[in-house]
């Protein structure tokens, strides 16, 4: 009978391993390497770990080849089209879409978990004016950590639960005094009575004592188009599987931190250019650029092998199609020009960009296509974001995702302290 897994051959000791396959239910399967320094007294070698999967997830599904994305096997254009950012987050926990009364039920819990410990806002007053808000962000979330130090030993479901709830609940309130500390301008509660996504748009907004501002038409000041634009970019940013920062989640879990503090580590590892911090930098390049002319100059300097510069917002290293988040926010950009002010040589400039890099030899080779911060800063921008706030955006619609894999880091006994090795090269 032909074997099923993997032959190694150490040729220096002509001696040969086998090594089971790993099944999956969808994409590739793996080979269970786990015995193999044992057998031949090697490492695998594997910087970025390209060709290693890390864990076994039923969360999400990245099928880089074809374009795809699914929570919970639930595709993203549909989550993004039929429903909202707290069903998703209800999904991503619970593994299955909430019934009206349990997504009412979710909704008010999350409302309820939005204010923050008075002790917590003294934090803020420590950081100088000009601190980026992912700074003070992540720093927040860590101190969050001894507010509810309870949750370093969870045991039961509903202990799970409430730890999640409280840090999606709270992400919003501690980004929007992010960055109104970094305005000098003054907090802004959260509104019980305002939904998930409406409510962090008026905790950057409103004037003190909870008063928006009035335009001449006497119109009200969040339109719902904006809450909605903002909910689907929160929906996109949900989950990722095992992406920089989520594998920084998962290794902070497994010395046994609290989770508050893996979180803020993710916080962290997010900020990077290469990584979430891409959406800030995406609208720089294209200010920087300043208007259609100048493009061609640009491409030429992210084609030269000498020059550093690279054209931000392109390249993944899962999509190698296009990535289907940026589909949809294109899409969405599209609808919004009619609703919103848009920066027309904004766009002008991105859309000049996108044609030259899709049809441009460089770009096709390498199969780099514009990632989601390609058009999240745009919108984002019509939405009057300010820019150092995208990536604190990609937070809050990032948490559901980290905590949800933290939960199932820490729910798999195969799991064990993240230790990877080393080939000695030095001395
Ligand atoms: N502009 C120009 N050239 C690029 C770009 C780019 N944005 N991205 C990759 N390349 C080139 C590299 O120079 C390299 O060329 P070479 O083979 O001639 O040396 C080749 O494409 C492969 O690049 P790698 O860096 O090996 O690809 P990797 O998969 O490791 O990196 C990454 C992916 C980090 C996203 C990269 O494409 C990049 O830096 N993009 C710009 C930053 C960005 O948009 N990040 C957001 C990613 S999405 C997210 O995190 C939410």
């Amino acid at each position: 009978m032909a074997k099923k897994g993997f032959t190694v051959t150490d040729h220096r000791s002509g001696k040969s391993y086998d090594y089971p396959t790993v099944e999956s239910s969808r994409g590739p399967k793996g080979v269970d390497f786990r015995s193999f320094y044992k057998d031949t007294g090697c490492f695998s070698y594997d910087p970025g770990f390209t060709s290693t999967a890390s864990c076994k997830s039923s969360i999400t599904f990245i099928d880089g080849e074809k374009g795809e994305l699914r929570y919970r096997g639930t595709p993203i254009e549909k989550l993004a089209t039929e429903h909202s950012y707290l069903e998703t987050c209800f999904l991503l926990r619970v593994g299955r879409l909430p019934s009206e009364e349990e997504l009412n039920h979710y909704d008010l819990e999350l409302r309820h978990r939005s204010f923050i410990h008075e002790g917590l806002r003294n934090l803020f007053d420590a950081f100088p004016q000009e601190a980026h808000p992912m700074s003070t962000l992540s720093s927040a979330v860590a101190a969050l950590s001894s507010f509810y130090y309870e949750h370093l030993e969870m045991n039961t479901e509903e202990e799970y639960r409430e730890m999640a709830r409280r840090i999606v609940a709270k992400m919003p309130t501690l980004a929007a005094f992010a960055y109104r500390y970094s305005k000098g301008i003054p907090f802004i509660y959260p509104d019980i009575e305002r939904s998930f996504t409406e409510n962090f748009l008026y905790m950057m907004r409103a004037y003190p004592g909870g008063k928006m501002h009035i335009d001449p038409e006497g119109e009200r000041l969040i339109k719902p188009i904006e809450v909605k634009a903002l909910d689907t970019i929160f929906t996109l940013h949900a989950d990722h599987e095992q992406n920089a920062s989520t594998t920084v989640v998962r290794s902070v879990a497994s010395t046994g931190a609290h989770p508050y503090v893996a979180i803020s580590a993710g916080i962290s590892a997010l900020w990077g250019r290469a990584h979430g911090g891409a959406n800030e930098s995406v609208i720089e390049q294209l200010k920087m650029i300043g208007s259609v002319e100048n493009v061609d100059a640009f491409i030429a300097k992210a084609k030269d092998p000498d020059d550093p510069f690279r054209l931000m917002g392109f390249g993944h290293r899962v999509y190698k199609n296009f990535d289907p988040r940026a589909k949809i926010l294109k899409s969405l950009q599209d609808q919004l020009k009619e609703e919103l002010d848009m920066d027309n040589n904004l766009m002008r400039i991105a859309a000049r960009i996108e044609e030259i890099a899709l049809s441009d030899d460089y770009f096709v080779s390498r199969k780099l296509y514009p990632n989601i911060d390609f058009y999240s800063g745009v919108i984002l921008t019509a939405l009057g974001i300010p820019r150092s706030m995208f990536t604190p955006i990609f937070v809050i619609g990032r948490t559901i995702g980290w905590v949800t894999q933290w939960i199932e880091f820490k729910k798999d006994a195969e799991q064990k302290i993240v230790r990877p090795r080393q080939i000695y090269v030095g001395p």
